[in-house]
């Protein structure tokens, strides 16, 4: 792994000495698939990006893993082996800034106007500006959905979970909310979840339908329920190196290309999550539940117990001023 990151880092200096007419190369690596919202949205920004500085700047979009898994993509964008990530808000506590761990956190969105308000807002600002002291720029976040919880028995209440092994991201709080519910969670690369569904590695796992369907998550497991426990979204980073070095006017067009890509991505996340529900629906492979009034209360009761006892690792402070964003 380390010889293919300083091949990768030799190419970029190589290529970064090339020519004026050269043009300029962001490798963007992402770990969903093309057609998700965040796969789209990466396209529409290498289109926007290519078209806005007329060719100087060229986008290689990487989907699916291809180039790097979640555990070594961070590292990978740190050593210039690529430019571009959109890796999901869970995944920063890995880089020590677990402020980012709030996003996981049970229930703390409403609703995604209550999700804008935060992300649009000073919080969501000063969270990507913490990311400077790790040599990381935020440029955008990016929207994809709130979670659904999938097994192969029905998971009608939450008891249901007790006792079964969930897939889950690298993050404490997650940890912490599958331990809630008395599972036993373990944390996977998103490349591999599907295999471990299919293999028994795992019982079950928690991902936005969108996630779930490209994966085909839901051939592998029989059920699956809409709980809306929780949220997951992206932010886009680069490394800031590497965005500080480009000359001004590419800069500029490249945030114009990111700000029309996120303005994108965000009208196609929900309708996209819809759709792939009701095609997981559809595929007659999985029983879709929506959970009725006193269970969604059942799920809540279980669940949201994990802000409290999550205020010390993220921040009372942090916590109370999202929530009071989004009441
Ligand atoms: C996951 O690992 O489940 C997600 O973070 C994948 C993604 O990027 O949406």
């Amino acid at each position: 792994m380390k010889l293919k990151f300083l091949a990768a880092v030799l190419a970029i200096g190589v290529s970064a000495q090339a020519s004026a007419q050269s043009p300029i190369v962001i490798k963007f690596s992402h770990v969903v698939a093309p057609d998700t919202p965040k796969g789209q949205a990466a396209e529409r920004f290498k289109q926007l990006a290519e078209k806005f500085t007329n060719g100087r700047v060229k986008v290689e979009v990487y989907p699916n893993s291809l180039l790097y898994k979640d555990n070594d993509e961070m590292e990978a964008l740190l050593l210039g082996a690529v430019q571009m990530l959109a890796p999901s808000l869970a995944k920063f506590g890995r880089l020590g800034v677990r402020e980012f761990e709030a996003f996981d956190l049970p229930y703390i969105f409403p609703s995604k106007t209550a999700l804008y308000n935060v992300t649009e807002g000073d919080i969501g600002k000063g969270l990507l500006k913490k990311l400077e002291s790790r040599g990381i720029t935020g440029l955008a976040y990016w929207d994809n959905g709130f979670k659904i919880m999938s097994a192969n028995k029905p998971i009608h209440h939450p008891t249901d979970v007790k006792g079964l092994k969930m897939r889950i991201q690298l993050s404490s709080v997650l940890e912490v909310q599958m331990r809630a519910l008395g599972a036993y969670p373990q944390v996977l690369a998103f490349s591999e979840v599907t295999q471990a569904l299919k293999t028994g590695v795992v019982d079950g796992t928690e991902n936005p339908p969108s996630n779930m369907y490209t994966q085909k998550m839901h051939e592998v497991q029989k059920h699956v329920t809409v709980t809306n426990h929780g949220y997951l979204g992206y932010a886009v980073i680069v490394h800031k190196k590497f965005w500080d070095g480009l000359p001004a006017d590419i800069r500029s067009a490249l945030e114009k290309a990111m700000k029309e890509a996120t303005t994108f991505e965000k009208a196609i996340a929900q309708r996209d999550n819809d759709a792939a529900l009701e095609a997981i629906r559809k595929s007659g492979k999985t029983e879709v539940y929506l959970p009725g009034v006193k269970e969604q209360a059942e799920w809540r009761r279980m669940l949201m117990p994990v802000q409290k006892e999550m205020e010390g690792r993220i921040g009372k402070e942090l916590i109370s001023a999202i929530n009071k964003e989004t009441a």
